[in-house]
């Protein structure tokens, strides 16, 4: 999340001539660190899924999978064109509302159905 932040921000300022230019370097950093940041973020989550057998595991896995697509196709664009607009379009457009949609659906599914399970063995 915090990636994300910086990498939004990041593209932002380039449009503003108030606010300090961020050079293509510094972009190419985030951009590599945002791909990184939801990789690892979306092998954890499948790690817990399979471990506590979700029952729709292979459709969370499918949504990460499909996300993760459009952000290497994106990240392709960026480091083959540098532009800022396509980057910023895309985190706007499609990542953000994605997420948003993606955290309170399948995400919160999943929590729930980890946490019963944990209240189960409790019970036990
Ligand atoms: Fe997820």
């Amino acid at each position: 999340m915090r990636i994300l932040k910086l990498l939004t921000h990041a593209v932002l300022r380039g449009f503003s001539p108030q606010i300090s230019y961020k050079p293509n370097e510094e972009i190419d950093k985030l951009v590599n660190a945002f791909v990184e940041d939801v990789k690892n973020h979306f092998s954890f989550e499948e790690e817990l899924m399979e471990k506590n057998h979700f029952f729709a595991y292979h459709i969370h896995r499918e949504e990460h999978r499909k996300m993760l697509e459009e952000i290497n196709r994106i990240k392709e664009v960026w480091d083959r064109k540098k532009d800022r607009s396509a980057l910023r379009s895309f985190l706007k457009e499609v990542f953000v509302p994605w997420l948003l949609h993606h955290v309170t659906t399948m995400d919160t599914a999943t929590a729930n159905y980890i946490v019963s399970q944990m209240g189960l063995i409790f019970l036990k």
